[in-house]
């Protein structure tokens, strides 16, 4: 393939991208200020948990068609097509997104772009940002209008980011002309062969595809988790509410799983920047309900701090709680928001023992909240608790036999924060089980 890219940031996003483009058969060349992360790269390392990916990079390196480097000079030397990959996250004490990362790329690349080249976003950023950058890379780079600027939204899933790199649902190409979606089109042949569809659109549509998708999820979640709020009120089954809607396909099952709701990296701090941003250009009425969907998650974590506290008895100083999970979602290790820590803190601040045990997340948990107490297995935490909190859906979680585990707690009493456990095997082995929106 002759078109050879560049991959601006080499966080989860950018390493998934260079890795699985290098895979497809593009020269890349992955750039990042973090000179230690790019050390670890080289050497095949690959610095946060992703199934598939360590083999890939493995792969990708040993074909000698990905390298990796800190040089931006470098990188507008080799590429033809810049990827900028770095994050956005939520700024401190703000609903906004933090965009210093992305405009820190545009000045460290663009001074050097002397010929014509396509640097394309794929960062999440607010509607507007793309135009803005538009402006920027015309008067920093010598090439001046020679170089365009181009929006290709990312939509990967942690724990299937390959597949969902490789294998893409859609491609959405933001473009300003008809030369960027060439290029585009040239920068992701295979995965187009493959027969992903692309829908080509202007920069501003291609940036809101990403907030408008990820709010359409988070809507999704809290909607059942709403009706837990009222199912807990009536009496009734949540579970079985879900299960019942989604026989209707027009509705569909997925993202419809009530429990403890969303966390992570992306979801809670899109919804809050693209509520923020809608305030901005005057139209914060039309995704008011994002506040609401927002509140409603957040409703969820203290009402599982409630119910744990229920099954204590109305106290929980001085008892001995087993949190099983920390990570936001199974199959990662990332606590970013992760509902479970939230959940864990807030017990422990209430007076709890807590012990947390994590299958992949305990070195980021252990590193962000070393007030806590870790264990080295489900029943190693179980020992001796009062109760046992099942926070993250993990399959060996749902694999534990009730019997077994009862032995080694103090008192059996469960709960599920997922809806990831069997009732009535665990009631039958003498557990009290309560869960969110179930009577
Ligand atoms: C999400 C989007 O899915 C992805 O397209 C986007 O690019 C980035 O954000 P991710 O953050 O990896 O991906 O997680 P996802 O699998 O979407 O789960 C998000 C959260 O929702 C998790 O905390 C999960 O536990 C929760 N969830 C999901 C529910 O509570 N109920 C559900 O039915 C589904």
């Amino acid at each position: 393939m002759d078109t050879r890219l560049t991959v601006i940031g080499t966080g989860y996003l950018g390493a998934t991208h260079a890795i699985c483009m290098a895979v497809l058969g593009y020269e890349v060349l992955g750039v990042d200020v973090d000179a230690d992360k790019i050390d670890r790269l080289r050497s095949g390392e690959l610095p946060f948990f992703e199934p598939g990916l360590p083999e890939l990079l493995t792969k990708a390196i040993e074909s000698g068609r990905l390298r990796f480097g800190t040089s931006f000079a470098a990188a507008a030397e080799f590429g033809d097509v810049h990827f900028i990959c770095v994050g956005t996250p939520q700024q401190k004490g703000s609903d906004a997104a933090d965009l210093s990362y992305v405009d820190a790329a545009v000045h460290a690349l663009a001074p050097h772009l002397t010929r014509r080249a396509l640097v394309v976003g794929k960062s999440t950023v607010p509607v507007g940002t793309a135009a803005r950058l538009t402006e920027l890379l015309r008067e920093l780079a010598p090439a001046g209008p020679e170089v365009e600027l181009a929006w290709n939204p990312e939509f990967l899933r942690e724990g299937f980011a390959v597949d969902d790199t490789m294998r893409p649902n859609r491609l959405v190409f933001g473009v300003a002309s008809e030369w960027a979606r060439d290029r585009l089109h040239a920068a992701f042949r295979p995965i187009i062969d493959g027969g992903a569809p692309v829908v080509v659109t202007d920069l501003a549509t291609a940036e809101l595809v990403k907030v408008a998708a990820n709010s359409f999820l988070a809507t999704k979640i809290s909607y059942i988790n709403a009706m837990a709020e009222v199912c807990e009120a009536t009496g009734a089954d949540v579970q079985d509410l879900a299960a019942a809607l989604a026989y209707d396909d027009r509705i569909g099952g997925r993202f419809l799983q009530p429990g403890l709701g969303f966390g992570g990296g992306c979801l809670p701090k899109d919804i809050r920047a693209f509520a923020h941003r809608a305030e901005e250009i005057g139209v914060g009425h039309a995704v008011a309900f994002l506040r609401e969907v927002d509140a409603i998650n957040g409703r969820r974590r203290a009402r599982t701090v409630e119910l744990v506290r229920e099954l204590l008895g109305g106290d929980l100083a001085g008892f001995e709680v087993a949190v099983l999970g920390a990570a936001f979602k199974p199959n990662s290790d990332d606590i970013r928001d992760a509902p479970a820590l939230e959940v864990a803190r807030t017990m422990h601040g209430q007076g709890a023992k807590v012990r947390v045990y994590d299958p992949a997340a305990m070195p980021n948990a252990q590193r962000a909240y070393p007030e806590l107490r870790y264990g080295a297995n489900a029943f190693d935490v179980a020992r001796d608790a009062d109760a046992v909190v099942l926070l993250t859906e993990w399959a060996e979680f749902r694999e534990i036999d009730p019997e077994a585990m009862g032995r080694v707690v103090r008192r059996r009493r469960i709960f599920d924060g997922r809806h990831a456990l069997d009732a009535d095997w665990w009631r039958a082995a003498g557990w009290e089980y309560r869960a969110l929106g179930r009577a």
